[in-house]
């Protein structure tokens, strides 16, 4: 059976009081219709309509090539709002999904059992409900005695008994495709709202004897509609618990998860721990058997197997295998580091590459740089990559030695085990096997010290006379 899907986000989203459309608020990272969207996709459907209205052009910019659009130019009520798909889908037969780009919670697993149950039973319609504590607002599901889904009461429509009720509609639901859009031409805006409701089209198809089933989720969080910023946050918690579920039940040791925070599409190895204060966001990836945390916040990093990150920031930061990084390290875009490196505290790196067993222990900044292997790169030493104008290259290669301290002035190379002494501001290349030394060549003065002292003390005391 072919699948299809129409997903609602034509709506303006008032109440988020945001300059940013409602739909594209971002819910552990990812914007709420993207979650809808993941969730459709993995449930195989080859065509997906959205209906966009308000913010039309960002949300479909955000979206892409991934779906279909359709433009509903004023939101006259969901039906309305699915009717706008028509002549994209109306002729096509198979299954089609209604859901919302504001209910970033349902999971996929609960839309194939909804898919599955109204194909195998050949349903006309198949409503996702739950059961709310609190139903206010909510669409009522109304049943016979036999227990059969009858029709769906819009809570400013209801009746104080169904309003009772505390079944809901969730608003997600499985169509036969033809049957959809034939019941559509029958909704009417005769309702409080002066809406066209889609729930409408449930009464109409029971009405004309065709099978309308409900499949309840246990999960009415599932069901959460994202109206304000208030729903956002109770969302984000759903959604970083479930995450941090999924990891742990592949592998993953999340030591306190509630201080743990993990993108939607971040990927970790087994046996890796995150320890509290661990934010991972993007598409950051991490490998096996590392160790992240605490106080790490990762974007769009890679961390191969076994490195080990503390208390530092990455930002589109590569880390090779068993290498460690921290305490207090600032990793920024275009960061290289090979395998068994260390990167220790007070260290930032831009747009750098670090060889395999490299070190850079202390208090550097290294930007715009090439570093071989096995480089020690002394306590303080740094690259003066920036000219005011013009960002420059530095080079070191292989088992070079940079003293601490040292200024390297890019553009600027040194050769194959080099060796550059503490303190030396570096301006021209250092050929391979050389050593260089730039600062002033020390002298001693015997006793000067005890001179020094007392010509100072006697400027003291001529000052404030006792
Ligand atoms: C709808 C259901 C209700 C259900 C609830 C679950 C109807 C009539 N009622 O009510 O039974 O319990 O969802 O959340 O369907 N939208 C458009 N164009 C429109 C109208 C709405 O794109 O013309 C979009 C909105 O942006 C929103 C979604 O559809 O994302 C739901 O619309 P809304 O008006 O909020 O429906 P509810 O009153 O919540
Ligand atoms: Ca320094």
């Amino acid at each position: 059976m072919k699948r299809m899907a129409v997903v609602l986000a034509a709506g303006q989203g008032k109440r988020m009081k945001s300059k940013l459309y409602k739909v594209l608020h971002p819910v552990c990272g990812k914007p709420m219709v993207g979650h809808v969207l993941d969730t459709i996709k993995a449930t195989g459907c080859e065509r997906t309509v959205v209906i966009v209205g308000h913010g039309a052009e960002k949300v479909m910019a955000y979206i892409g090539q991934d779906a279909e659009y359709a433009l509903q130019e004023t939101q006259l009520g969901t039906g309305h709002a699915v009717q706008q798909a028509k002549a994209l889908i109306g002729g096509e037969q198979g299954t089609t999904v209604v859901a919302y780009g504001d209910t970033p919670l349902i999971a996929s697993a609960t839309l194939q059992g909804l898919m599955e149950l109204h194909e195998e039973r050949g349903a006309a319609v198949t409503v996702l409900t739950a059961v709310m504590e609190d139903p206010s607002g909510l669409g009522r599901i109304i049943r016979n005695a036999e227990g059969e889904l009858v029709k769906i009461v819009e809570q400013k429509d209801c009746t104080p008994d169904e309003a009772a009720i505390r079944e809901i509609n969730t608003g997600i639901y499985c169509f036969d495709n033809a049957k959809l859009f034939a019941a559509l031409e029958e909704v009417t805006p005769n309702n409080m709202q002066g809406e066209y409701y889609l729930t409408d089209v449930i009464g109409i198809l029971r009405g004309q004897g065709d099978l309308v089933l409900a499949y309840q989720t246990d999960d009415a969080s599932e069901a959460i509609g994202v109206n304000d910023r208030l729903a956002l946050s109770e969302a984000e918690a759903y959604m970083r618990a479930r995450i941090n579920k999924g990891h742990m039940l592949n592998g993953v040791t999340i030591i306190d998860p509630a201080s743990t925070y993990i993108g939607a599409d971040v990927v970790i190895g087994a046996d890796t721990v995150l320890h509290p204060g661990t934010i991972l966001k993007g598409k950051t990836v991490i490998g096996e058997d590392c160790v992240i945390g605490p106080a790490s916040e990762i974007e769009d990093g890679v961390v191969m197997d076994g490195a080990c990150v503390k208390q530092s920031i990455l930002s589109q930061a590569q880390v090779g295998a068993r290498t460690t990084v921290g305490p207090f390290a600032y990793l920024r875009p275009g960061t290289v580091l090979g395998e068994e490196v260390k990167v220790g505290d007070f260290v930032e790196i831009k747009n750098a590459v670090i060889g395999d067993g490299s070190k850079v222990p202390h208090l550097s900044y290294v930007g715009d740089a090439k570093i071989g292997k096995n480089v020690n790169f002394g306590c303080g030493a740094i690259t003066a990559n920036y000219d005011g104008y013009n960002k420059d290259i530095t080079t070191i290669e292989d088992n070079a030695f940079i003293g601490s301290n040292a200024n390297l002035i890019a553009p600027v190379t040194v050769g194959k085990g080099a060796y550059v002494v503490a303190g030396s501001t570096i301006t021209r290349s250092v050929a391979e096997n050389d050593l260089a030394v730039a600062r002033v060549r020390q002298e001693n003065k015997p006793g000067y010290a005890e001179k020094i002292r007392a010509r100072a003390k006697a400027k003291k005391d001529q000052s404030s006379p006792s």
